[in-house]
């Protein structure tokens, strides 16, 4: 490989290389390749020593060039990457993305790396969102814009509904910020810790967010919810929100929300639909009754990054008024960004227009292009495909309720709505913090002695194995070999 840049001009003293793409990408794929095969043991952790060593050097005063860093990502870096794409890994609500995710999501880094401007990428940043929509169920009226993730997403809906709160009490909390006194947002217990933190950027504090109990499956208890909604309204307290999650992180509660639908309209305040994990589950007819009463909502967010296995930071918000959206998160004009382009013209360049313009309904001004990623997603496999990947997610999660179910040494700690399965092994004799000893070992050695990881969570104080089926990498076997293997080694520990 030469170096393009010099080969043009003796005076360019660039030394990054900027040409010879296909040929530098060719020389890390094999790794790459070999990597998305996740054989034999995760060498990570296990030979950190020798890794961290390579590449924990000093600032290079010179640089090794081209050829000598691809060679050693492909080397050093690759091999000992994250393997939660791993069939065996159901953890966290990630995985790594599927070929085309990562095809796209290269697209997007070279041929799209800003959403902005009249060009392709821009316009399907339009239509992912509008695939999304459709697929939810949300009204396509609503304003949808992609952003990172799921934290970010929330803090957005939780931001309009903010505006709303104190415009319709004559403050513009956007221009000056949140009035003295008393705010609430309403919550059950179960609800993310983006959603705590997102009132805590947005001046409402950590403190506004009232924990509400849930039912034995984790749903907000909606009596509690009116109770404390009625409790607050006398005391004069200025209701932001009631969120809904659909799809708890620890094990995949659905909140009734046509309820707090009926709620919010009752309060007049503003309902928001966490949907980050589970809102992708609307698209199983067995469960989708469970998502009845979203299209009241005011706002809703839904992760690609999770169920659809885009690549790591594409979330999604909805929000049903775009123009209160906009007074909350409006850029403001600026002179090097109206003054740029002449929009009177036909545009014949693609800076002549910003196109699809989403910088005033979220946090970012410069923003990689997220929708080329979403729609290759959705195009390879369609609606279809995407239904039978949540369906067959959700059946894992039933199968192994079932094991667990026929199994005398093994216990369901929440049986599953969506594709979450919470259980543990049991033995007669021993106390509950012997059996949270007990499962935290079985879950240590799974991670030490086999290739499946599951995550660890406590309902109603109990620890429990608690895998999430959104990989589509995983197989039934995983499944079966799960229920096995903490079977196994619940037997071994306990003797
Ligand atoms: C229900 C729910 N909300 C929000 C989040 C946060 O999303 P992110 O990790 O993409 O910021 C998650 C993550 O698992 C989640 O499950």
């Amino acid at each position: 490989m030469s170096t393009s840049a010099q080969d043009r001009a003796p005076d360019v003293t660039e030394r990054a290389e900027t040409s010879h793409l296909a040929e530098a990408i060719g020389r890390i794929l094999p790794a790459l390749e070999r990597f998305t095969r996740y054989e034999g043991v995760d060498p990570a952790a296990r030979q950190r020593a020798a890794w961290q060593e390579r590449l924990d050097r000093p600032l290079p005063e010179r640089g090794a060039g081209l050829e000598g860093t691809l060679d050693e990502l492909a080397e050093w870096v690759i091999p000992y990457g994250l393997r939660n794409g791993a069939p065996g890994f159901n953890g966290w609500i990630t995985t790594a993305p599927t070929t085309v995710g990562a095809a796209a999501g290269l697209a997007s880094a070279v041929a799209g790396s800003q959403r902005w401007w009249l060009q392709s990428f821009n316009h399907l940043e339009a239509v992912a969102l509008r695939w999304l929509a459709e697929l939810m169920r949300i009204p396509d009226d609503w304003q949808g814009t992609f952003c990172p993730g799921g934290s970010t997403a929330n803090l957005i809906a939780i931001g309009a509904a903010r505006q709303h709160a104190f415009e319709g009490r004559g403050v513009d909390p956007a221009r000056f910020g949140v009035p003295a006194g008393e705010a609430r947002v309403y919550a059950s217990t179960e609800v993310h810790h983006v959603v705590v933190r997102a009132a805590a950027v947005l001046g409402l504090g950590r403190a506004s967010v009232v924990a509400i109990p849930v039912d034995a499956i984790g749903r907000i208890d909606v009596g509690v919810l009116r109770e404390t909604l009625e409790r607050d309204r006398a005391a004069g307290v200025i209701p932001v929100a009631i969120v809904a999650t659909a799809g708890t992180v620890n094990t995949g509660a659905v909140d009734p929300i046509n309820a707090m639908a009926d709620l919010a309209e009752e309060f007049g305040t503003w309902l928001h639909v966490d949907g980050a994990y589970g809102l992708f589950g609307r698209l199983d007819d067995r469960v989708a009754p469970l998502y009845e009463g979203l299209e009241r909502a005011h706002s809703a967010v839904v992760d690609p990054h999770k169920w659809l296995a885009a690549p790591m930071g594409i979330g999604a918000a909805f929000v049903r008024d775009r123009s209160l959206l906009g007074r909350a998160f409006t850029l403001e004009p600026a002179e090097y960004l109206e003054g740029a382009v002449d929009t009177g013209v036909d545009a014949v360049s693609p800076f002549d227009n910003f196109g699809e313009l989403f910088h005033d309904f979220n946090l970012d001004q410069s923003a990689p292009s997220r929708g080329v990623v979403v729609w290759a997603l959705l195009r390879e496999i369609g609606a279809e495909g995407l239904r039978e990947r949540v369906r067959r997610h959700n059946d894992y999660a039933r199968r192994l309720a079932d094991l667990v179910d026929a199994d005398e040494r093994l216990e369901l700690v929440a049986p599953p709505t969506l594709s979450i399965c919470c259980f543990r092994y049991r033995r007669d004799g021993l106390d509950e913090p012997a059996l949270d000893r007990l499962n935290a070992e079985i879950a240590r050695r799974l991670r030490a002695e086999t290739p499946l990881v599951p995550s660890t969570t406590r309902i109603g104080g109990r620890f429990a194995i608690r895998p999430c089926y959104i990989n589509p990498r995983t197989t039934v076997d995983e499944v079966d070999g799960l229920a096995r293997a903490v079977r196994e080694l619940g037997d071994r520990i306990a003797g």
